[in-house]
């Protein structure tokens, strides 16, 4: 269960929930995700086309993993170098899931980001799913982000707030395909990390039911 359901309306479509996971439960989840991560390393995505690397480091957990090279965004079964299928998702995950965004499919995929030094996301939609009437689930762990989110056109204006360990938000409706990205991490804001930095889980339902 979560440790706190305050809940914050940021904008349409958009909710917070700020210390939604207590430290015993982030602690629990950077385990669960850790131990996962020993049979599905983190890898560098490259971007479509150019093969420019991300700075960012991912891995998924779940029956899809959302993977991206010269040959684009893709949902794929399988981990790219392992060939082995992504490790299931923690059930603690599924549980708030279905908790804080009330959808009655499951999520298929757990997007899981890792900020170390300069890393950052630019601004982008999460739109390479069929079933865009499920919501997103983020939670933040590790160190403050500073987050973007605007409207469905990259001119909307943004809010910008900071994403601290145990945040969750979620965006759906008429906000699904809000741009929204990370424009920087605060090196050692919090220690959850070992080794430090940021670690970001994107939950998305991505088959329509
Ligand atoms: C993403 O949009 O894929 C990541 C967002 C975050 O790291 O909070
Ligand atoms: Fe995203």
């Amino acid at each position: 269960m979560p440790h706190s359901l305050r809940k914050l309306d940021v904008s349409p479509g958009v909710v917070l929930w700020p210390g939604c996971l207590e430290p015993a439960a982030q602690t629990a989840l950077i385990e669960d995700v850790l131990v996962r991560v020993r049979d599905a390393p983190f890898y560098r995505p490259r971007m479509p086309r150019s093969g420019r690397p991300f700075s960012v480091e991912e891995t998924n957990f779940g029956t899809l993993g959302w993977y991206s090279d010269e040959a684009g965004y893709r949902y794929q079964a399988c981990h790219p170098r392992t060939r082995c299928r992504w490790p299931p998702m923690p059930e603690s995950l599924i549980a708030l899931w279905s908790t804080l965004t009330n959808h009655p499919a499951l999520p298929e995929c757990c997007l899981v980001n890792l900020y170390r030094g300069d890393a950052r996301m630019g601004l982008h939609q999460d739109r390479d799913e069929a079933a865009l009437d499920a919501p997103v689930l983020s939670i933040s762990l590790g160190d403050d982000a500073i987050f973007r989110i605007g409207g469905t056109t990259r001119q909307s204006p943004p809010r910008r707030f900071t994403l601290r360990s145990g945040d969750a938000i979620v965006f759906g409706g008429i906000a699904r395909l809000a741009y929204h990205g990370i424009d920087r991490v605060i090196a050692n804001s919090c220690s959850l990390v070992p080794g430090g930095g940021r670690i970001n889980l994107t939950l998305r339902r991505v088959s329509p039911v």
